[in-house]
């Protein structure tokens, strides 16, 4: 009991540090987009909001993501760093669950548990809702969610609606933080 309450306590110490999302109780389940067709999903996404992530320090965030012959995605996150370089990783998500085609996994370091990567909601073309969720031993968890488009902007008639949604899935969206998408010529 007494290394689990240690754990417990770097566990919230280490989410509180990195002003992540950290909270009581076991995840949330919400419901994810119907019918969902990854491969409509494919192709360029950038970030027009997001709940903090501090492993993310740049602007212009996007992730480009490619189905492979094998049924797995892989993922090219990239960011404009202020130093004016690009960073950029490359992960590999998949579905897990055939029949839960929208419940993703995603990993960038081999050994490395994946992280949940749930799309809420997409119509492919312009927006998406992408939720993730961890929870240690259902007393305590860690979320995290993005919006993403298709172009470096999104009308303020979708961001609402998609606040909706993650309120509807217990997200404070008062927590949400707008990327800076402007001076990204750069990127490709
Ligand atoms: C998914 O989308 C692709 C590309 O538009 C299409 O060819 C395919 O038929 C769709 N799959 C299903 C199950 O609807
Ligand atoms: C949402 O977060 C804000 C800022 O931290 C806080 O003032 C507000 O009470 C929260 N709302 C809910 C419903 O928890
Ligand atoms: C976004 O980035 C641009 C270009 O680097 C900068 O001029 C602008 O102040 C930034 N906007 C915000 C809200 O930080």
């Amino acid at each position: 009991m007494k290394a689990f309450q240690v754990l417990l306590a770097l566990l919230l110490t280490a989410a509180a540090a990195d002003g992540q999302s950290f909270h009581f109780g076991s995840c949330p389940q919400p419901s994810v987009q119907e019918d969902f067709n990854i491969t409509k999903y494919m192709g360029t996404w950038y970030e027009i909001e997001k709940l903090p992530a501090k492993f993310e320090r740049g602007k212009c965030n996007q992730a480009t993501y490619s189905l492979l012959v094998d049924g797995t995605v892989n993922v090219h996150n990239a960011e404009l760093l202020s130093n004016g370089k690009i960073n950029s990783i490359e992960g590999v998500a998949k579905v897990k669950d055939p029949s839960q085609p929208a419940i993703l996994g995603v990993s960038f370091f081999k050994g490395v548990p994946d992280a949940p990567y749930w799309v809420l909601s997409t119509d492919y073309q312009s927006y998406a809702l992408v939720y993730s969720c961890s929870d240690f031993f259902g007393l305590l968890h860690i979320d995290f969610a993005w919006i993403l488009a298709r172009t470096r902007m999104l009308t303020g008639d979708i961001i609402s609606k998609l606040h909706d949604k993650l309120a509807a899935a217990g997200v404070n969206v008062s927590h949400l933080t707008v990327s800076n998408q402007t001076g990204c010529d750069i990127m490709i």
